[in-house]
């Protein structure tokens, strides 16, 4: 099955609304060629209305980096679904930095999860392993773990609303990424568990794209695999030639043909 490639760029707590602003702006230049690529920033939050305004009619989406599940309440400091869908087509929820820094829980992410899915925001699900659990041949037990938890209010595999992103925790930020063969198994057991538990076309479906310390340099070798359908980007996603080299990368057309037709 073919599955459009997706490369998605998490600015976590970095750049301001000017900032922002001019990076979405030169992202979307340098990637304007690559219609065959879906991709995505995940501004912070206060920058999403600038943000969308700036890339509106151009190949890049807008998503943000987290929402609470409800839709309105007595919850200070919090977004909602509703105020989001007119800034953002996406959400990244249970990264591994809300899962340990801010506490939160399987729960509380199954919730958001399933928010996210009926307010029609496509959610980016992130699971992933420390390295003590892959030292200790856990990972398939706790992915599975965290999958099962994230889609437990949903009585099927979204697999056209939603993406999944494997994140290994020791390859977040720390300049070693998985190899492209443990990157490629770990997601095919991912999607292998998900085929017995919502049927074989949904798992095959569904995007599993890759994060942790992905760069133009392990980029070929990591999105040249069957199973992986893109990548989740921290730091390489920060600089507007190096994000759009992986939109490249994963684009079946190159510059030259573009050039060639002017
Ligand atoms: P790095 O690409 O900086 O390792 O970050 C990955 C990540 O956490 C994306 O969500």
């Amino acid at each position: 099955m073919a599955r459009t490639k997706l490369i998605a760029g998490n600015w976590k707590m970095n750049m301001g609304i000017t900032d922002a602003v001019d990076l979405a702006r030169s992202v979307a230049d340098k990637t304007a060629s690559n219609t065959d690529v879906e991709i995505a920033i995940f501004p912070t939050t206060l920058a999403l209305a600038s943000v969308s305004e700036a890339v509106q009619g151009t190949n890049v989406q807008v998503g943000a980096q987290n929402m609470h599940n409800e839709t309105d309440g007595a919850f200070t400091g919090e977004i909602s679904p509703t105020m989001l869908q007119s800034l953002a087509s996406m959400v990244i929820l249970g990264h591994s930095e809300r899962r340990q820094i801010f506490g939160e829980t399987n729960d509380f992410i199954a919730l958001k999860v399933a928010s996210a899915v009926s307010n029609n925001i496509t959610p980016v699900v992130c699971i992933g392993e420390t390295l003590e659990q892959r030292e200790a041949n856990e990972t398939s037990n706790i992915l599975q773990s965290q999958v099962i938890a994230a889609l437990l209010h949903l009585k099927d595999l979204p697999a056209h609303d939603m993406v999944l992103a494997y994140e290994p925790i020791w390859a977040i930020g720390t300049g070693v990424n998985a190899n492209p063969d443990q990157a490629e198994s770990t997601i095919a057991a991912i999607r292998n568990f998900l085929s017995t538990r919502y049927g074989s076309s949904a798992a095959d479906a569904l995007r599993i794209l890759y994060g942790g310390s992905v760069n133009p340099q392990n980029w070929e070798d990591l999105s040249s695999q069957e199973n992986i359908d893109g990548a989740l980007v921290g730091g390489a996603s920060l600089k507007a030639d190096d994000f759009a080299k992986l939109v490249k990368t994963s684009s079946s057309i190159t510059d030259l043909e573009i050039d060639s037709l002017v």
